[in-house]
């Protein structure tokens, strides 16, 4: 008898009967039911029946200043009750998206000329492709409506972001991606790169296919590319060196806007305030989401350079208003909590704490690279992803139907330890104000949930240790 059967009325049991999960398998979901998260404090996190996990992802790679900020907690409920709601259609406006507007500006990491809100990455990312069509219509080249991404990357889930996201069970059965929405290949040396080549001459060869594909279907008809600085739930993928050198320089030879998704890299998980700094891009937009108010409040920032901006501006005045106007854009409370968020950013200068926890953070990492799972170790800052494998040396992948991933972040939860699975990925992205000891604990529990599944892919025959 499950948890779901013995007590009808438990939390669990009302969520299965009630409650849609995203990214879950739905049916299976009927007969397991949910985690229920009660509360956290710091890193660490406590389901309804008092079991503590180190939250090892921030969630959705998100609450990066960690559980239990009472600023943010304080400046939320001040702003509620001064002015809980206003909007910033029809010119108007007040003080909280002025001043989180104008520190965004401050502290782009390339020059940026205004900023526009809406409540989450994916509309970030949706919104820029309408600034991106907008722009071409300006210039007089509305056949310019194609966009480029790369497979595997997770730019969101509304109809256009999910477009962008290069992950097939985002688009099956979905009817996506749209018309328009091409996707190259990842730049993932370790999977994509051919015996004796070196990351130099991958990156030179992606950047080619990525040229040949651009030709083929005219440069005139590409609007934009999107990446992120490292790609994260596409399993934290770090581009070779060289790649995002070649890649600009490709498409400022075709004039194709560049537009970097700071979603996740965003206010210092790479190390760098932006990651667009760390990985040396130079976009004509940037989209911020998640770390922007450490989650407290959904709220994302799209900030567009000047020539973007006039654009909008010129276009607007054609038609007689910018018809792109959200309920929630700049929402005062989501503003005010974003604004203190990025001063704790600041204050407490979150940047350089991440690269001073970084060597620990992969030394740890590189250690557990030796167990007999473990193919790949890769990340920045702290963010991070082990590839499990059947074979180190070959890399060959596990069958994908074993689900060895998922196997392992079960056992991991077991020990306490929340972690995902991207495929047969470990991702790793704690808090940002984890402390040395906290980052000791976390590796020693992923320690004991690849253990696990060693053991268990032992007895079954399916690993040879
Ligand atoms: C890089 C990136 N872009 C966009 C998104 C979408 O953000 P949201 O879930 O807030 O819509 C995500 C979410 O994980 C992301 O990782």
């Amino acid at each position: 008898m499950t948890v779901l059967q013995d007590r009808p009325n438990s939390i669990e049991a009302r969520d299965v009967q009630s409650v849609i999960h995203g990214g879950t398998n739905l049916r299976r979901h009927l007969e397991r039911g949910p985690l229920v998260i009660d509360k956290g404090e710091g890193i660490w996190v406590t389901d309804i029946h008092g079991k503590r996990y180190i939250e090892g992802m921030s969630g959705l790679w998100c609450i990066s200043l960690g559980y239990g900020q009472e600023r943010l907690v304080a400046v939320g409920t001040e702003q509620m009750r001064r002015l809980p709601y206003y909007h910033l259609t029809n010119h108007r406006g007040h003080s909280p998206v002025v001043d989180l507007a104008e520190k965004l500006l401050q502290i782009a990491p390339v020059p940026m000329a205004r900023v526009w809100f809406s409540n989450s990455g994916s509309e970030g990312n949706d919104c820029a492709a309408r600034f991106a069509w907008y722009y071409w219509n300006a210039q007089g080249k509305p056949q310019r409506r194609k966009f480029l991404a790369h497979r595997q990357a997770y730019h969101g889930n509304t109809i256009a972001a999910a477009s962008l996201t290069g992950v097939p069970h985002n688009h099956r059965y979905f009817n996506l991606p749209l018309d328009g929405f091409l996707h190259v290949r990842c730049p993932h040396f370790y999977r994509e790169g051919l015996p004796g080549e070196s990351e130099e001459a991958f990156a030179a060869r992606l950047v080619g296919e990525i040229e040949e594909t651009i030709i083929h279907e005219g440069p005139d008809t590409i609007a934009a590319f999107f990446t992120e600085p490292v790609m994260a739930a596409g399993g934290v993928i770090v581009p070779p060196a060289a790649y995002f050198e070649k890649l600009q320089w490709l498409l400022r030879k075709y004039d194709i806007l560049l537009v970097c998704d700071e979603v996740v890299s965003g206010f210092g998980r790479l190390g760098d305030m932006f990651g667009t700094t760390t990985m040396k891009l130079a976009p004509d937009m940037i989209v911020c989401a998640k770390g922007l108010s450490s989650a407290y409040l959904p709220i994302s920032a799209l900030m567009v350079n000047q020539r973007i901006f006039d654009a909008a501006a010129q276009l607007s005045d054609d038609v007689g208003v910018f018809g792109l106007s959200l309920t929630y854009s700049g929402h005062p409370v989501a503003a005010a909590v974003a604004r203190e968020a990025v001063r704790i950013y600041e204050e407490q200068d979150i940047p350089a704490r991440v690269r001073a926890l970084e060597p620990l953070f992969f030394a740890g990492l590189r250690q557990l690279g030796e167990h007999p799972l473990v193919g790949e170790v890769r990340g920045r800052g702290l963010v991070a992803g082990l590839e499990l494998v059947q074979d180190k040396a070959t890399r060959q992948p596990f069958d994908r139907a074993l689900g060895v991933g998922r196997a392992c972040i079960v056992h991991a939860e077991k020990h306490g330890l929340l972690a995902r699975a991207v495929g047969d990925t470990i991702t790793l992205c704690p808090p940002l104000i984890i402390s040395e000891a906290e980052i000791g604990e976390l590796l020693a529990r992923v320690k004991a949930a690849l253990d696990d599944t060693a053991a268990d892919l032992a007895k079954t025959g399916h690993l040879n240790i």
